[in-house]
């Protein structure tokens, strides 16, 4: 069964929140609350406390993935204050990409975020890449073009074999559910996922995109989080303001891990 296959996975969105001096006990605290079988745990801090996440982390032994919120697309350059995927060699494995707030605040587009795609492939970084409507889109009932067209213009220009072996995973994050309290239904998560997937084998993707994972992200809880493990489609969940409460992610954690345990067992 192809879906027993996918990675079910929690990633977590600090944004712009945490110091250096605070980060490395928060990743300390989540992980070891978060110890359970057959979730793919991720931590993304910001950029100046990788490094304290990645220490904290490895005295705890434990195996969370540690991912940049952001890349270049140059690989070096006169770009003052960026990043590329280059600099992240031993810092991050996982970068997340075209996350809405940085289509928002600075202006990406689906050509530079395909391009970000690229260098953090060759880097060897697992990209998350984000997709969503805005509130307007789905009012008018255009969320389908609209991740339809996200997809394709940032995907559109690379190997779809290579995006697949270097672990690409779809975060479907409807811009109206981001810090908002308000979630897309569980239904509603599923039927975009069916979207992504319809995109990506029209992309010509392998095995129809069934390979790729598809995470749900906005305003997820340990409350919100049963919804959305509970279809097939979804494998896991981008989560922003709840991945900085312990509590939550060890609630969001294992319910991601009831769903992977019944995955599992139905191999
Ligand atoms: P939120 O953020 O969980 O705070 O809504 C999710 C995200 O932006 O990735």
């Amino acid at each position: 069964m192809i879906r027993a296959m996918r990675d079910v996975i929690v990633a977590a969105n600090w944004k712009m929140h945490t110091t250096p001096a605070e980060a490395g006990e928060l990743a300390r605290s989540i992980a070891s609350r978060t110890r359970v079988a057959g979730v793919t745990r991720v931590i993304c801090p910001p950029f100046v406390s990788l490094a304290t996440v990645g220490e904290a982390l490895s005295e705890l032994d434990a195996d969370v993935g540690i991912g940049a919120q952001n890349v270049h697309h140059e690989l070096q350059g006169a770009f003052t204050g960026e990043v590329s995927a280059g600099m992240l060699a031993g810092l991050a494995s996982w970068v997340i990409i075209g996350h809405s707030e940085r289509r928002r605040d600075a202006g990406e587009t689906d050509e530079l975020i395909g391009r970000k795609l690229g260098r953090a492939v060759d880097a060897g970084l697992r990209p998350i890449l984000c997709v969503g409507e805005q509130l307007d889109e789905r009012e008018v009932g255009r969320q389908d073009e609209v991740v339809g067209r996200q997809l394709r213009g940032s995907l559109g220009d690379h190997d779809p074999e290579r995006l697949v072996a270097a672990g690409l995973v779809i975060a479907y994050e409807p811009v109206w559910a981001i810090g908002t309290g308000r979630t897309a239904s569980g239904t509603d998560a599923a039927a975009m996922a069916t979207v992504i997937r319809q995109t990506l084998a029209a992309l010509g993707f392998p095995a129809g995109g069934e390979t790729l994972p598809v995470l749900y992200g906005g305003s997820v809880t340990s409350a919100a989080i049963g919804e959305f493990m509970a279809e097939p489609s979804i494998d896991g969940a981008l989560v922003g303001g709840a991945s900085l409460k312990p509590d939550e992610m060890a609630g969001i954690v294992a319910r991601a891990g009831l769903t992977a345990a019944a995955r599992g067992s139905t191999e």
